[in-house]
């Protein structure tokens, strides 16, 4: 079926960014549109390229016409494997680094054509083609793979938030399990690296998956002029993105937990949702780096009051200790 640009929703980025959610929890039984499927990777291909050299591309997969389901299926991980039965679609995000070493002349061109690369900025074409493009060429692979992945990610959070603004639920998913193994599923070359798994289709649990997710404070994050100098956030601009629905209710959101249970009971899975020993979730709710409002703060509470919580695994206390200060991290904060 084909579509009008008057049936296209018109969600602000803003607020797709505020809607935006990992979704768990697909309709087996709704498949995604063509059309939307298109927009989504539309979104990705739009995404800024450095040199215009285009390195991200994607296979599209559907379990109903894949002929190598069942391999790709042993190569995720065993938390993904209900998702990628449920979900309408999985888009495997590839980055080409062949691109950069065969494309970035064509796209540096693409750009002078377009408009895009001046003499303003001090663009020539003699430097380019004798210093700027063998110097980028030169770079070991390595250091293309770095660059590109970065790339790549960029046209799939673009991917996502277009998703998101069709009604459509987006997760990420790890394809673990078996190194290598999507690689070679699809028999990829060696040039074509698999980046990530994207998961769409139409949700099962509402679209705003119990809230917001919790992330750290504003100023935690962003600094100001130099490192460690915190830049803050202005309650006025907040109010106005929380109007722009940029900014949403924290989760979880009351209901949450039951329909957890009740998607669960659905499908004949097992109930209920994991829990931390009752000392870290203590220790956790108290940390002031994070952005805890009151729903999450209250759900520790119960949590805690509820009991039956695992032990914290002592064997495993000094693993994280040689973990953590192997990175020069102070343990103290988290291992007391
Ligand atoms: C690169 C990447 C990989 C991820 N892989 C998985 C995954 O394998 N399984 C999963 O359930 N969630 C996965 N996620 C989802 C994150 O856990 C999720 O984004 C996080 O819980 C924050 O919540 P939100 O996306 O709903 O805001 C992944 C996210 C990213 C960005």
């Amino acid at each position: 079926m084909s579509i009008s640009a008057a049936e296209i929703p018109d969600m602000s980025v803003l607020e797709a960014i505020g809607t935006r959610r990992a979704i768990r929890y697909f309709d087996p039984d709704k498949k995604v549109e063509d059309w939307k499927l298109q927009t989504v990777l539309q979104a990705g291909r739009l995404a800024s390229c450095q040199g215009n050299i285009n390195a991200t591309e994607a296979i599209v997969v559907q379990k109903e016409t894949c002929d190598i389901w069942d391999e790709l299926e042993e190569c995720v991980s065993g938390f993904n494997v209900q998702i990628i039965n449920q979900c309408s679609h999985i888009v495997f995000w590839l980055t080409n680094l062949n691109a950069w070493y065969g494309r970035a002349n064509d796209g540096l061109s693409t750009l002078a054509l377009s408009g895009a690369l001046t003499k303003y900025h001090g663009w020539n074409y003699e430097f380019t083609m004798t210093q700027t493009v063998p110097r980028l060429m030169s770079f070991p692979t390595e250091r293309t793979e770095i660059l590109l992945r970065f790339e790549s990610g960029q046209a799939v959070g673009q991917a996502m938030l277009a998703a998101t603004s069709l009604g459509l639920g987006n997760i990420l998913l790890a394809f673990g399990r078996k190194p290598g193994g999507v690689e070679k599923a699809f028999g990829l070359p060696p040039n074509m690296k698999f980046t990530w798994a994207h998961a769409i289709g139409y949700p099962l649990e509402d679209m705003n998956a119990g809230g917001q997710r919790v992330r750290l404070k504003y100023e935690k994050l962003f600094h100001k002029d130099s490192f460690g100098t915190p830049l803050l956030p202005d309650p006025a601009v907040d109010a106005a993105l929380r109007e722009k629905n940029m900014l949403q209710a924290q989760a979880p959101l009351p209901g949450r937990f039951e329909q957890i249970d009740q998607l669960a009971d659905r499908f004949g899975r097992e109930p209920g949702v994991v829990s931390w020993p009752e000392k870290e979730v203590k220790r956790l709710i108290n940390d002031d780096d994070w952005d805890f409002g009151p729903a999450i703060k209250a759900r520790a509470e119960q949590v805690v009051a509820q009991g039956n919580l695992p032990d914290y695994p002592e064997e495993m206390r000094e693993t994280f200790k040689k973990l953590m200060e192997e990175h020069g991290l102070d343990t103290s904060k988290y291992l007391s």
